[in-house]
């Protein structure tokens, strides 16, 4: 891509930048922060430890429990006057973790998510609809920042309101949207519903993430709507949406923008840095940020770190899933995008499904509900056909019951593809 810094084209020179932001962030960090002073001093390192990139091994982890121990504002390494802008992530369970942006953060984002959305293919002038959530989550603000300084029209929407959403893509015709994959296809389904046809609008780009999602989807949006489907990775505690983003010419996994985060993977388990190519937990340091500086950043976000294809950064293959979304059902690992590549390979069913966990005796038993698609005739034997493929393919034993099109709740952001009806044990 004609506009990426030169270091992006050559390996050698994005490592050598890589270091010496990496130095300045980790003095940084350990200047201006209690928390990363005690857990330096405590494994035994100062930033000057840091000769060589693989020296950040010696460097210790950060959490999300570390994050939420300092709750609100104990990660911040700058005085608040110059914390230009607050955002939270929710969470599952207790409170949310905080995060602060510079105005240098916020500007280097923006040029982030433009960045993704010119390797997108995205131009100067288009106009996208921007139906990520706006608020405390990343995903709106992110996207419109970042879709402003590419230089398109930005068309704030926000999720929720799906009728208006299909409206307004009629009448403001946007050439791209940026919205999580299951909120699209929670779109897909209101156009059907209007009766107009989802190949015929103006879409011709969509930009999609904020969750896992697979192979399968992403050609089913595309034939649906007619559109190029790409996928955007990141989490607020590393920036927001634009950590990495795919090149529409190769689909080939989100490209980490390296010059500003640089990823490393480890085994979960043991904490050791694996090869790339080997799965394992993904895990991220800043090279940047001003506000919140983050020191190996345990993501709990599963995947590989593959060689670059469009520039010298490296990809990361499709996020498997979280770690906490890990389903261990009878000691078989289930990931919600396993069933969901496997489910839309049955043509009578869609992609509205969810995952119930129960524990009716001592074991626990994973039932997949999945719609059917309205011209479905057989539920039962694309039941059966879906039960068998993920014996065979996952190797685990699942119930699968085929209800009626219409019948799941829909998304408006994130999907939760998971329902724990367990009782403790
Ligand atoms: O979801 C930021 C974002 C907004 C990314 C919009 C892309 C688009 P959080 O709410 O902090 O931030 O959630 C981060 O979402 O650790 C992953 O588990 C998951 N995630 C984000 N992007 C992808 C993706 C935003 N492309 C968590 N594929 C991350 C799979 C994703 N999972």
């Amino acid at each position: 891509m004609r506009d990426l810094p030169p270091e992006l084209h050559d390996r050698a020179a994005l490592e050598r930048l890589q270091l010496t932001r990496l130095r300045q962030s980790l003095a940084h960090a350990y200047a201006g922060n209690a928390h990363y002073r005690r857990a330096f001093d405590e494994a035994g390192v100062t930033p000057d430890d840091l000769r060589s990139l693989a020296d950040l091994a010696r460097f210790p982890f950060t959490t999300k429990t570390d994050l939420r121990a300092t709750y609100p504002y104990g990660f911040f390494c700058v005085p608040m006057d110059q914390v230009a802008r607050i955002h939270a992530s929710s969470g599952t369970t207790g409170k949310p973790t905080v995060v602060g942006y510079t105005k240098t953060d916020i500007a280097i984002w923006a040029e982030l998510v433009a960045r993704s959305i010119r390797a997108a293919g995205g131009r100067p002038g288009m106009k996208v609809h921007v139906a990520y959530g706006y608020g405390l989550f990343t995903g709106g603000l992110g996207a419109h920042y970042g879709a402003e300084a590419a230089g398109c029209t930005v068309i704030p929407v926000s999720g929720g309101q799906t009728a208006k959403q299909v409206q307004l893509i009629c009448d403001f015709a946007p050439d791209i949207i940026m919205v999580t994959p299951s909120y699209m296809l929670t779109l897909l389904d209101e156009f059907r519903r209007q009766g107009v046809d989802p190949r015929g609008t103006s879409l011709k780009l969509g930009i999609f993430g904020a969750e896992p999602w697979s192979e399968a989807l992403r050609q089913e949006i595309e034939t649906s709507f007619a559109m190029d489907a790409v996928d955007i990775y990141g989490l607020s505690e590393v920036m927001g949406p634009g950590v990495g983003s795919e090149f529409v010419a190769t689909k080939d996994g989100p490209v980490i923008w390296e010059d500003h985060f640089y990823p490393e993977i480890i085994d979960p388990e043991t904490g050791a840095v694996l090869p790339d190519g080997i799965e394992g937990e993904l895990v991220f340091s800043s090279l940047t940020k001003e506000a919140m500086p983050i020191v190996r950043y345990r993501t709990r976000d599963r995947t590989r770190l593959l060689p670059g294809t469009s520039c010298a950064a490296r990809r990361i293959a499709r996020i498997s899933g979280r770690t906490d979304d890990m389903l261990i059902v009878r000691g078989v690992n289930v990931f919600p995008t396993q069933i969901e590549e496997l489910l839309l390979r049955c043509a009578g069913l869609t992609a509205h499904y969810q995952l119930e966990l129960t524990r009716p005796a001592r074991m626990d038993e994973l039932t997949i509900v999945v719609e059917a698609r309205a011209q479905c005739a057989d539920r039962d034997g694309q039941g059966s056909k879906l039960q068998a493929a993920i014996k065979e393919l996952i190797g685990v034993t699942a119930a699968v019951r085929v209800v009626a099109p219409e019948t799941l709740e829909r998304s408006a952001g994130k999907a939760q593809r998971l329902k724990d009806l367990r009782r403790s044990p």
